[in-house]
């Protein structure tokens, strides 16, 4: 009784106070997370299959990116930024281990918003043009140059006049063929449309836009803040095509939860440079780095990009096996560990009944469609867990 009286006022402070952008629940109040589980402060606990909008690829407090950030709380969290850092140093040199080696220069940022908007000002330094393209049902971000890019109206109409971008049809050669003239500086991809709903590229599509780009000059800039680190069962989502993009920009797998933000780019980029044409006072910071180093190590050490193509295929199969006489599904997609099932009505009262009836989180990614972005080290039991719990809120 006293610990819900605790949750009400938690929910009401937070709702008084930071209210105003973001929709919550008011009914409950999330107090800790352990691998695939959250628990609530009534010790309710949940199967988390959105590691917390696709951040938390190693599960909750995973111990070794807990350790790392707790022992480099107590060495060294803020460096001046005009001097060289060990840990920030030995992140760098990680990083560009697992990037292609064409993309052997970062920019370290704090969010993934952050990055696209440096990639945009990187891109126009590079070319010397301002016009990009980007796609219908894309999502880069809300930050002024990331909402500019972004496809939904709602998120972009209001703050007209935005930067100078074209919305082409997502996996559409021909509109690309037609619009990527010599005043068009970057085409801004993403691999697989995440919050756009879940829309895989076609291989044809993209790396026509890869011809495209380098045909007329343009900066391919690859959208890997959701796809990156292992979602889609590889390093990255443009290997699945053998893309060579420009640019990519990074966050959400970057530090497993910790928040941080990259551009990774290559030499022609970095000859456009110079000191001050960017700059973060975060980015970077000793804390962050060892957050992005433990989240890489242990990416590695632990075989997890492999594992999410297996657990990838196996929560796939569930899903079809599962939901194969269930009418309201129209479609069930996925790559790796980012999946969607395509129902025929609105998401928003299954999406409800999942978490309420079944302790099971899940996300929209557009009306009609659940997605699933699990945890990496999720087992094949909470994979099962999740799926029956989906059979049975779709049968109600
Ligand atoms: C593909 C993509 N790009 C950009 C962003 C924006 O990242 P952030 O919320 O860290 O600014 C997101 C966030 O969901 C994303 O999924």
């Amino acid at each position: 009784m006293q610990t819900t009286t605790i949750d009400m006022n938690l929910a009401a402070v937070e709702e008084a106070i930071l209210g105003g952008t973001t929709a919550r629940r008011n009914d409950t109040v999330i107090a800790r997370g352990e691998g695939c589980w959250l628990f609530d402060t009534n010790g309710r606990r949940y199967l988390d299959l959105t590691s917390a909008q696709g951040v938390t690829m190693l599960g909750h407090c995973h111990p070794a990116l807990s350790k790392a950030i707790a022992e480099q709380a107590q060495t060294l969290i803020s460096c001046p930024n005009f001097l060289y850092n060990d840990v920030r140093a030995r992140f760098a040199a990680k990083l560009t281990e697992v990037l292609p080696p064409h993309l052997s220069h970062v920019f370290l940022a704090n969010s993934g918003a952050e990055a696209i908007d440096g990639a945009l000002k990187f891109a126009r330094l590079a070319t010397g043009r301002t016009l990009a393209i980007a796609f219908r049902s894309a999502f880069h971000g809300r930050t002024v140059g990331a909402v500019s890019l972004t496809w939904e109206k709602k998120y972009r109409e209001p703050f007209q006049p935005l930067l100078d971008v074209t919305h082409l049809p997502y996996n559409n050669l021909a509109a690309v063929e037609e619009a990527l003239d010599e005043s068009v500086g970057a085409v801004f991809l993403e691999i697989v449309q995440g919050e756009g709903g879940v829309n895989i590229g076609d291989g044809n599509f993209l790396r026509g836009v890869e011809r495209l780009c380098r045909e007329r000059g343009a900066l391919l800039v690859i959208d890997e803040i959701q796809t990156g680190f292992g979602r889609t069962g590889r390093w990255f989502g443009f290997e699945h095509h053998g893309l060579a993009p420009d640019m990519i920009c990074l966050a959400k797998g970057l530090g497993a939860g910790f928040p941080m933000g990259a551009i990774a780019y290559t030499d022609r980029v970095q000859d456009s440079l110079y000191p001050g044409a960017h700059g973060s006072t975060f980015g970077g910071n000793p804390l962050a780095s060892a957050a992005g180093l433990a989240a890489i190590e242990t990416y590695q050490a632990d075989g997890l990009i492999e594992r999410s193509a297996v657990m990838g295929d196996h929560f796939l199969r569930r899903l079809r096996e599962e939901l194969a006489d269930v009418v309201l599904v129209r479609d069930i997609r996925g790559i790796g560990l980012m999946l969607a099932v395509e129902l025929r009505q609105k998401a928003g009262s299954y999406l409800r009944a999942l978490m309420e009836e079944q302790g099971v989180l899940a996300l929209p990614a557009g009306p009609n469609v659940i997605r699933f972005l699990p945890p990496l080290t999720i087992t094949e039991d909470e994979v099962g867990i999740g799926v029956q719990a989906l059979r049975t809120v779709l049968q109600q």
